[in-house]
């Protein structure tokens, strides 16, 4: 038996204005998704998430629920990792695999992609295949985009490397070597949201009004340097500074709504140093950059005010197989 596992992500800045080039920053939380894998003497994939409620069998494309039919979309892109690991394998062989996750579903928190990571390290390890973390990133990748479509990748690449991450359309991505373990309350809104159709808005708004729009994008960017040199420094007061500048201006771009904004001045005003939504928006999380000593005062205050909240802290260990 071998157990693998894979951390979450938080955007901290930078999203959206990260698809017009400028640079996003993306952290590893130590909130983390857990494969099992054992091996079969049937050819068989079994397949059982607990999280999302779905297990089945696998033969070839064949697939057999063990309960609801409704659950093959949420596990194929599972099946895809396994398969390309085995197909690297020389022998034909069954796996069952077991998935656990700290990570919520559906909130901009890559937990689809820290599922395929840990799901890929540890099939690797079973069957004896040797997988460069490289190669760990591209597959998951390619389970993301049955998903996604086409996902920017920074969700396998944080999930794999962990760490801090500076990426850039068009650019590899480039680690950030931050010492401050950045303490952070994630607030979840648990409303759903569709990170493409929030992508669309803004590009309608931004084809509309391109000068204004434009500069709102460009200052984005600006922000996300500030902030590496913050990173940098360890400096609470001004990363929660620009933390709450990068809100309002995804505000501005319309990506913001009362529930989001609700749980940041709920987080601002308990003591957080700064408060921003994190990734797609629209629903989804917040985070808040929080002093240990407010940590609990935070979680309250967004929980008082409707959400959901943990505490998380950046993590640099990636993918890894359990002791
Ligand atoms: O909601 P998430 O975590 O998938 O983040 C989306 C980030 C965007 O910048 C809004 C979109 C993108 O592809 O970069």
């Amino acid at each position: 038996m071998v157990v693998a596992s894979a951390p979450a992500k938080v955007i901290l800045f930078g999203e959206h204005f990260v698809v017009y080039g400028e640079p996003a920053i993306a952290i590893a939380i130590d909130k983390r998704a857990y494969a099992e894998a054992t091996l079969r003497k049937d050819k068989l994939i079994y397949i059982n998430s607990v999280n999302l409620g779905v297990s089945g069998f696998f033969k070839g494309r064949h697939f057999q629920p063990e309960k609801d039919k409704a659950t093959l979309d949420k596990l194929v892109p599972i099946k895809n990792s396994v398969t390309k690991v085995l197909g690297k394998a020389n022998e034909t062989i069954g796996v069952n695999l077991d998935i656990q996750s700290d990570i919520p579903a559906s909130a901009g928190l890559g937990s689809s992609a820290a599922v395929a990571v840990s799901t890929t390290a540890a099939v690797g390890y079973l069957v004896g295949v040797k997988l460069s973390k490289e190669d760990v990133f591209e597959i998951a990748l390619d389970a993301e985009r049955l998903i996604h479509g086409t996902p920017s990748g920074i969700d396998p690449a944080i999930s794999t490397y962990g760490g801090a991450i500076i990426f850039q359309k068009g650019k590899d991505f480039k680690p950030l070597d931050v010492k401050l373990s950045i303490p952070l309350v994630v607030g979840n809104t648990n409303l759903e949201r569709s990170t493409g159709e929030l992508v669309a808005a803004v590009r309608r708004m931004r084809d509309y009004y391109p000068s204004i729009v434009g500069e709102i994008i460009k200052i984005g960017g600006e922000i996300a340097l500030r902030a590496i040199e913050a990173l940098k420094r360890g400096d609470l007061k001004v990363l929660g500074e620009l933390l709450n500048i990068n809100h309002a201006l995804l505000s501005v771009i319309g990506v913001s709504n009362e529930a989001l904004d609700h749980l940041i001045y709920a987080a601002r005003n308990s003591g957080a140093c700064g408060a921003k939504l994190t990734g797609g928006g629209g629903g989804g999380c917040i985070i808040a950059l929080t002093e240990d000593s407010r940590i609990k005062k935070v979680i309250a205050a967004i929980e008082r005010a409707g959400g959901t909240a943990f505490q998380a802290r950046k993590t640099d260990e990636g993918v890894r197989v359990e002791p």
